[in-house]
């Protein structure tokens, strides 16, 4: 089974960049292609928050108009930049969301067990699972104590090092991590929201951040560097999950690189 985490998408009104810099909406188109021409083709594609930037029902428009040609099924997410009423009001229709309240649902009907969480906090940057949010998240995991589980959350719950963006984790993540350290079946918490490829240790299973898929978070390691984005590659997680090796996670960089054959004399000199 194979899992695409795209992040971050940041889709802008048509003719508008991020920040006026980023040409978000020609990435994630870039990133749908690459998607699509993946073989084999991933099993599922969770979006994991910040579909868009200002919150607009204009930008959910132009989101639904760009994620259309993707060939696999494709489950979204809830970040700090997203409006529930705004996505609800252009994804009216989407089988697997609940009707009202947070955006967060369970996907049984693959190997693995998925919980989509909803760590949105409306107006502000940081995520929170406050008492309402790990009540439901308790009677979910609950529910399948012994079946493979893998959690996705837009803000990650854990500390990375770049001090300006830890700042706007998820908070609640004490009580989190006491309810996700009781789950041994949690094989992953996987996030967004840093537009960095991150792992860690963290509640007893891995927590991951996957990287942005249009501009990424300069890797600032101190307090005294205010965050700053950086055109380093965009990029996805591809997570393969097979019941004898378990979650393995690949990160794929999105674009046109030279290849070269292993019977090429470079590539026999580079790996013998
Ligand atoms: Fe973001
Ligand atoms: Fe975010």
């Amino acid at each position: 089974m194979i899992i695409a985490q795209i992040s971050d998408l940041h889709v802008q009104p048509a003719g508008q960049r991020a920040y006026g810099i980023v040409d978000t909406n020609r990435l994630l188109a870039a990133a749908i292609d690459q998607l699509n021409r993946l073989q084999p083709q991933p099993d599922l594609v969770i979006a994991s928050g910040d579909l868009v930037d200002e919150r607009t029902a204009a930008e959910y428009e132009m989101l639904k108009a760009l994620l259309a040609p993707l060939r696999a099924p494709l489950y979204l997410a809830m970040g700090n930049h997203d409006n529930r009423t705004a996505f609800r009001t252009v994804f009216p229709d989407l089988p697997y969301l609940p009707p009202t309240g947070f955006v967060h649902y369970v996907l049984e009907e693959y190997p693995v067990r998925i919980i989509v969480l909803d760590t949105l906090v409306d107006g502000a940057g940081y995520g929170d699972m406050d008492a309402e949010r790990l009540t439901w998240l308790q009677a979910q995991l609950a529910a399948q104590p012994h079946q493979p589980t893998i959690i996705f959350m837009h803000h990650p719950p854990f500390a990375t090092g770049l001090l300006g963006m830890d700042q706007s984790r998820c908070r609640g993540n004490e009580a989190l991590a006491d309810l996700i350290a009781q789950h041994p079946n949690v094989q992953r918490v996987a996030c967004g929201h840093l537009h960095r490829s991150i792992q860690t240790m963290w509640a007893g299973t891995v927590g991951s951040v996957a990287p942005s898929v249009a501009h990424q978070v300069a890797l600032k390691l101190s307090e005294a560097q205010p965050p700053a984005l950086v055109m380093e590659p965009p990029a996805f997680h591809l997570h393969l999950w097979d019941d004898a090796t378990g979650l393995v996670t690949h990160t794929a960089f999105i674009g046109e690189f030279a290849a070269y054959s292993c019977q090429t004399k470079a590539a026999i000199a580079l790996y013998a």
